[in-house]
């Protein structure tokens, strides 16, 4: 059995949605994690997953491991006690630690290509919740973003714990990734901003408030096909950011390069400290952004196309 899953961007509401303000995230299928399972007629669950290097046995591994953690709750899930002997294959060409969704895409791909090999396929729905609690292990508080968009493979307007809300786009718009290299920990920036807004509760409160107002703003402006209002809105949401302490000065000299360069807005985009940026480009700058882009540090970028 086969299952694949892409990578994701937050367009706009990162940080603020794990406060329950709303946020816009699109997939990216440009990069996707590939899955496959396979009946072996070796002992035990293998697991090959040459991008980070792992080639091990299921009970060698610790049961938090983030590929373990998924396979161990699906056979909870199903009430599997005697394990098949299985060979599962992970490839991924999504960046690790770099805001692109690449856990929770590993996670989805995984409960995808296992659950009808070991017992019957699962709804999205069914999916979706299962992959929220494995991020709910791994990144203490995770708004439920990162699994969803990944899921549905749809843009999605979220609001944690609320039904899920995708948007359509009146007009396609380009985006351009810039990736700075430096991993960052989504789990460690949002502690971060726990901590400072428990210090100053209503300061943070109006910036998350303002951050929800920008992706209000930026869904009708999506989806009235008038993407190019969303410069304006990334550069007011890029600052705001900055204000809750999670740009970088890669990040930021990525976004400043961008918009040198003929980019309509920038901001970074998922956790921050390093990781990802995105910037809003006509399309056909997006290619002289790009390069602009590796010139001032990206190591490496990916034009997309939304809508
Ligand atoms: C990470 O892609 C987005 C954050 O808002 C965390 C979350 O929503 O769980 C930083």
């Amino acid at each position: 059995m086969k299952a694949s899953a892409p990578g994701k961007i937050i367009l706009f509401g990162e940080h603020a949605v794990v406060y329950s303000r709303p946020a816009l995230a699109v997939p990216v299928t440009q990069v996707h994690v590939d899955v496959e399972v396979v009946d072996s007629p070796r002992k035990g669950i293998w697991i090959h997953a040459p991008v980070i290097d792992l080639h091990a046995e299921l009970t060698t591994l610790p049961s938090d491991h983030p590929v373990a953690s998924v396979i161990l709750k699906l056979f909870q899930f199903f009430d599997i006690s005697q394990t098949p002997d299985l060979k599962i294959d992970i490839s991924s060409t999504i960046p690790v630690a770099a805001g692109l969704g690449s856990g929770a895409a590993v996670s989805v791909a995984l409960v995808r290509a296992l659950a009808p090999h070991v017992a019957y396929p699962l709804t999205n729905r069914q999916v979706n919740e299962l992959v929220y609690e494995i991020e709910k292990l791994h990144h203490g508080t995770p708004s439920g973003i990162d699994n969803t968009v990944i899921t549905y493979n749809m843009p999605v307007y979220f609001i944690k714990g609320q039904p899920i809300e995708t948007f359509k786009t009146g007009k396609p718009f380009t985006v351009v990734v810039g990736d700075t290299g430096v991993p960052a920990l989504t789990i460690e920036s949002v502690g971060d901003v726990r901590r400072l807004w428990l210090r100053d509760t209503n300061h943070f409160e109006n910036i998350f408030n303002e951050i929800a107002q920008i992706s209000l703003i930026a869904r009708r402006s999506i989806e009235s096909g008038k993407p190019e209002l969303l410069g304006e809105l990334m550069d007011h949401n890029h600052a705001l950011l900055q204000e809750m302490t999670v740009s970088s000065p890669e990040l930021d000299k990525l976004v400043t390069a961008a918009k040198d360069a003929g980019a309509l807005g920038a901001k970074l985009s998922g956790g921050g400290r390093g990781g990802n940026m995105i910037a809003l480009v006509e399309q056909a700058r997006a290619e002289s952004v790009a390069s602009v882009l590796i010139s001032a540090g990206a190591k490496r970028t990916i034009i997309t196309e939304i809508g």
